[in-house]
């Protein structure tokens, strides 16, 4: 059931050069929110009046409180950077459907790419078992220490050789990872396919973060539409990235389209 909230902000500070970490005071999403899900943010202001998306990065449903950590990439994020400590921003959230997880899926492989790594870490604090995160960036990865503290394996690849190994996630797979019960990937459409395509040969299931240009966000405009063919269908649907995912499972994505 999602909130329509008049969130507090606790904490929104440069993370690494043009990526913020945002804290909001919402004990109303907290308490329902779970891993994979996201925020719709608005600005309040005429000339952006759509809300834009962001996914939860970690909950805290005791303190009340939701972490965002977000890129300037336009007008409204640029606009969430200038607001301080105290101010009050209106999100709506938990939205979304997130990861599916199950207590017999004993090992877990986590893939993330820049700025799809985030809605990662709640969902490996969230995960019993044996926890592999592989994260991709073009040269800064983000949240390598806060994943070694969940106890997680961690890897990393950068395109530019400067963390890791030089070269993709995909590059890491190929190199040294057990099999897992189970792959839950966030990041760029193109690594999303190419992970998607080495899950089917490796014969292992995965789950897809997919990111599509969002108006409504709730589902009413058709804005955010993904092609997927369920599993048995003869064709494939349009479906929805903010209601009907922005999880889906990477086997059943019309990649190609
Ligand atoms: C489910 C989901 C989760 C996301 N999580 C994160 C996150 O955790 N951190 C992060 O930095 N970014 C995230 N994004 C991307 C983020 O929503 C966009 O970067 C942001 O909306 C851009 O807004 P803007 O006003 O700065 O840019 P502009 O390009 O000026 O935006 C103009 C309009 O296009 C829409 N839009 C632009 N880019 C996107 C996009 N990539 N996805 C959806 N709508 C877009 C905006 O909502 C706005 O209505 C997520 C996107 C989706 C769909
Ligand atoms: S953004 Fe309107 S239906 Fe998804």
């Amino acid at each position: 059931m999602k909130k329509l909230v008049q969130a507090t902000i606790l904490k929104n500070e440069c993370y690494i050069d043009g990526i913020f970490d945002m804290v909001l005071s919402a004990p109303e999403i907290a308490e329902l929110a779970q891993p994979g899900q996201f925020l719709n943010l608005y600005t309040g202001k005429g000339e952006m009046l759509l809300p834009r998306p962001i996914s939860l990065c970690e909950i805290n449903p005791k303190k009340g409180t939701l972490r965002l950590l977000y890129q300037t990439a336009g007008k409204g994020t640029q606009y969430f950077s200038t607001l301080q400590k105290n101010d009050v921003i209106k999100v709506m959230g938990p939205l979304g459907n997130g990861f599916l997880t199950d207590k017999k899926w004993k090992k877990h492989i986590l893939i993330g790419g820049g700025i799809g790594v985030p809605p990662l870490l709640e969902l490996a604090k969230a995960l019993q078992g044996e926890i592999t995160v592989l994260i991709g960036a073009k040269s800064n990865p983000i949240l390598i220490e806060e994943f070694e503290k969940t106890g997680a394996f961690v890897f990393v690849a950068t395109d530019d050789g400067s963390h890791g190994v030089h070269g993709t996630v995909l590059d890491i797979l190929k190199q040294n990872v057990p099999k897992g019960d189970m792959i839950y990937a966030c990041g760029p459409k193109a690594m999303l396919k190419a992970v998607s395509d080495w899950a089917e040969q490796q014969k292992m299931p995965i789950q897809v973060s997919m990111e599509e240009r969002m108006a409504c966000g709730i589902g009413a405009c058709v804005g955010c539409a993904v092609k997927i063919q369920k599993q048995g269908q003869t064709d494939w649907e349009n479906l929805k990235v903010c209601k009907d995912g922005p999880v889906f499972w990477g086997n059943e994505v019309v990649w190609n389209e």
